[in-house]
């Protein structure tokens, strides 16, 4: 506010506006105090939802529903998102993070956007205080399962990545597997990323992995298809908006049922990505080609960036 509001007053705004604006803000404050208090008395440790305000609440219900808010988009695609391949890779990718971050015994670690927790559990197997972020309580239900079975301590919060609060908490934040960019709105991933910020202790480091604009140019398929389990699965690419944003159909036939979703998410270069971490007020940032370290070159297999607060 104390940025804009001189601004705004400069360019001589009518007084209603002003006033608007300020309780906008007021509100946004509101909102801030309130998550963070929520997730640092009910949030925490239960790993319960973080409730929202009836007026959100009723805001919410009458947005449309967008494929990342749905799910039954996650509830369908589990079976690929997290095929046994996927899972296998889990322990690989966990030794490799911990080495890239450099994370020492017993540093507390938020997988934002952690899915089924495949790599929230294999941190906790390493002796890592880990807190699993994620929107789809059915994943964090499947989390929790596993975890209380091979008797893991791990927080799974349910939650929106761009509402979350936690102050100065952890030494590393991971958001693995094209987990971010999903937001119509670049501020949205703008709001992600501060949190992100915001959630890390002084020197705290965010990893990000995901498909990269450049190395999706290089193995671009506008459609494909596999057989896995007795079902078809198939997918239609489209690079859209100057190749800023793609547009993805997929479709699924299983049991004698057709179901199809057509969703789209940001692609973000690595200058891109670098550059929007660096304005988010990370210092350092690295870029990989991969969890090992290789370089981010014509050879790179997936965009990591490994920015410190
Ligand atoms: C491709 S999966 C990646 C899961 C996990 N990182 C992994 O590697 O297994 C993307 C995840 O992001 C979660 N997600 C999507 N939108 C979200 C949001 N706004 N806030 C929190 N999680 C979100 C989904 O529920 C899903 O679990």
């Amino acid at each position: 506010m104390s940025i804009w509001l001189p601004i705004r007053l400069e360019r001589g705004l009518l007084p209603k506006q002003v006033l608007y604006f300020l309780r906008f803000k007021a509100f946004q404050g509101a909102e801030n105090l309130k998550g963070f208090f929520y997730w640092r008395f009910f949030g925490s440790r239960k790993g319960r939802a973080l409730p929202v305000c009836g007026r959100c609440a009723l805001m919410k219900k009458r947005e449309r529903t967008i494929w990342h808010d749905d799910d039954s988009f996650w509830q369908t695609f589990q079976f690929e998102m997290f095929n046994t391949e996927k899972l296998e890779a889990a322990p690989q990718e966990v030794d490799q993070l911990v080495e890239l971050l450099d994370l020492q015994p017993g540093a507390r670690v938020l997988d934002l956007c952690c899915g089924i927790g495949r790599h929230s559990l294999e941190l906790a197997r390493h002796k890592f205080e880990v807190t699993g972020f994620d929107r789809t309580a059915s994943y964090l239900e499947q989390a929790r399962t596993k975890a209380e079975s091979e008797n893991l301590e791990v927080d799974f919060v349910l939650g929106d990545a761009r509402k979350f609060c936690a102050l100065e908490e952890f030494d590393a934040v991971i958001n693995m597997y094209t987990a971010f960019g999903y937001f119509e709105e670049p501020s949205d991933d703008k709001r992600v990323l501060l949190k992100a910020y915001a959630s890390l202790k002084r020197g705290g480091k965010l990893l990000i992995e995901l498909m990269s604009k450049e190395v999706l140019a290089r193995i671009f398929q506008p459609r494909d298809w596999h057989e896995r389990d007795g079902r078809i699965f198939l997918r239609e690419t489209e690079v859209t908006q100057d190749w800023s944003w793609i547009k993805n159909r997929w479709i699924l036939f299983e049991d004698g049922q057709q179901k199809e979703f057509t969703f789209g998410h940001r692609v973000y270069s690595a200058v891109e990505l670098t550059g929007l971490l660096r304005r988010c007020g990370f210092a350092d940032v690295e870029v990989f080609g991969n969890l090992e370290g290789a370089p981010y070159d014509h050879e790179a297999q997936r965009l990591v960036t490994v920015a410190v607060k």
